[in-house]
């Protein structure tokens, strides 16, 4: 079983799903920068998931099987080229991408627009993203319109359209053991570099160089990338929930909320972890982050089989509406505060969301209007905050905390396990590595 064993299960268990038809199924492209420089390049996720295949310029498509024919899986990628391997370095080329990859067949994508009418001919569906990109649609629309000019010779468009992204989520959103290792090391990595972050904090420094450390170790460590910009907030940055200047320096007793985390071969992990710049909570930091943190365990205690997607966040309010009423920041009781939203003054955002290839990942929340059930095998963030900014109806000693404490947890066939516990987060495990 080669490497790519994997991807061409899952192709095998779309193009069974699909039932029938062509599926095109495009990476993404590189984008530009400026002038010449690009962004560094991220395949497309739906199309990594399916073929392993990180280059650019690349289509898979999936003929779904036939009363008489067998599924087929085609690729189509860069050609070999001598001269812009010099510059750009190693591509597969079509037929060494079919051998290791394990293709039934690769093209050119010079020859996409040639034979892609023809694939299309007499199937009764296309299974496409419409509306992901617009110059995609049109040149699909474009192939249909082809195979629709030869009626007269017999030849029929599909006659459906689908959407593989309704598919591929349901798939995706249950990660095999495959991915549930890439995601462990991806949070491995992660953690570590938070351990390394709380280690290296110290009054005085400027945010980007706690961003140095963090990126340091993804890439040491063989992460390809941070899995979204990395959020490192000193004092009240910490109050501005996307924050990502990270040019302020560090004061000491100030905390420092830092939510990084690294991708790893495809797969995000988003860990987020607050601690006192000096390395010591003040009383009022320590209140509040004893509060976040409660919830934050009571939220996770809800993640098992059974249990729905907002169990945790309803778990996780009423936590921090019985903490915002014993500190003196809401009035009320908790069923009142979570009726009128008042603690929405302090907490904004919800408990988390799906996490795996995307950072916040695909698949749906609810299904037929109901929150949907956990089930082994999800992975989802459970990130709980209070952030609180200068108001007149608030005690002036909580003004500019802001706090949030986010781990990875699976969904296991018993409950959960939390793909992101070395990292440091009770009062006592970070004052110590602090000193
Ligand atoms: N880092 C993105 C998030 O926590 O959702
Ligand atoms: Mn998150
Ligand atoms: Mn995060």
């Amino acid at each position: 079983m080669t490497q790519f064993q994997q991807f061409k299960s899952r192709r095998q268990i779309f193009a069974a799903r699909m039932e029938s038809g062509v599926a095109i199924i495009p990476t993404a492209p590189e984008q530009l920068r400026n002038r010449d420089a690009h962004y560094p390049y991220r395949f497309d996720s739906y199309f990594y998931y399916l073929t392993g295949f990180r280059e650019p310029e690349a289509v898979l498509v999936i003929i779904a099987a036939s009363r008489d024919t067998a599924a087929k899986h085609i690729l189509f990628c860069r050609e070999k080229n001598q001269e812009r391997e010099i510059w750009d370095g190693f591509r597969y080329g079509p037929d060494a991408a079919k051998e290791v990859f394990g293709f039934d067949e690769a093209y050119p994508i010079a020859q996409l627009d040639e034979l892609l009418p023809k694939l299309l001919i007499n199937q009764p569906a296309v299974y496409a993203a419409f509306g992901h990109d617009q110059s995609w649609n049109q040149r699909i629309i474009g192939w249909l319109n082809q195979v629709r000019e030869q009626s007269r010779a017999g030849a029929a468009p599909p006659a459906e359209i689908h959407d593989y992204r309704i598919v591929l989520d349901d798939m995706r959103l249950i990660k095999t053991s495959d991915e549930l290792q890439i995601m462990q090391r991806a949070a491995d990595i992660s953690t570590q570099a938070h351990q390394r972050a709380m280690q290296t904090t110290c009054p005085g420094m400027r945010e980007y160089e706690i961003e140095a450390e963090l990126l340091y170790t993804f890439y040491r460590h063989g992460a390809q990338a941070p899995a979204y910009t990395s959020i490192i907030a000193g004092g009240a940055n910490a109050c501005v929930l996307h924050y990502v200047e990270n040019n302020a320096e560090l004061k000491s007793g100030d905390l420092l909320l830092i939510d990084a985390g690294c991708e790893l071969d495809g797969y995000a992990s988003d860990i987020t972890r607050t601690f006192p710049i000096s390395g010591r909570f003040t009383p009022q930091q320590r209140d509040i982050y004893q509060l976040v943190l409660a919830a934050q365990i009571e939220a996770i205690a809800q993640v098992k089989p059974g249990n729905r997607w907002n169990d945790p966040h309803q778990a996780a309010l009423r936590v921090l509406a019985q903490g915002f009423i014993d500190l003196g920041l809401c009035q009320g009781s908790v069923d009142a505060i979570l009726e009128t939203e008042d603690y929405k003054r302090f907490y904004m955002h919800k408990t988390g969301h799906w996490l795996g290839m995307d950072v916040h990942d695909v698949g749906e929340y609810k299904q037929q209007g109901d929150w949907r059930e956990f089930q082994p095998g999800m992975v989802l963030t459970v990130e709980p905050g209070c952030y609180i900014r200068p108001a007149d109806n608030v005690p002036e000693h909580f003004w500019n905390i802001g706090i949030r404490i986010e781990d990875d947890v699976l969904v296991t066939h018993t409950g959960h396990e939390i793909l992101t516990t070395a990292a440091p987060k009770t009062i006592p495990e970070i004052e110590e590595l602090m000193q």
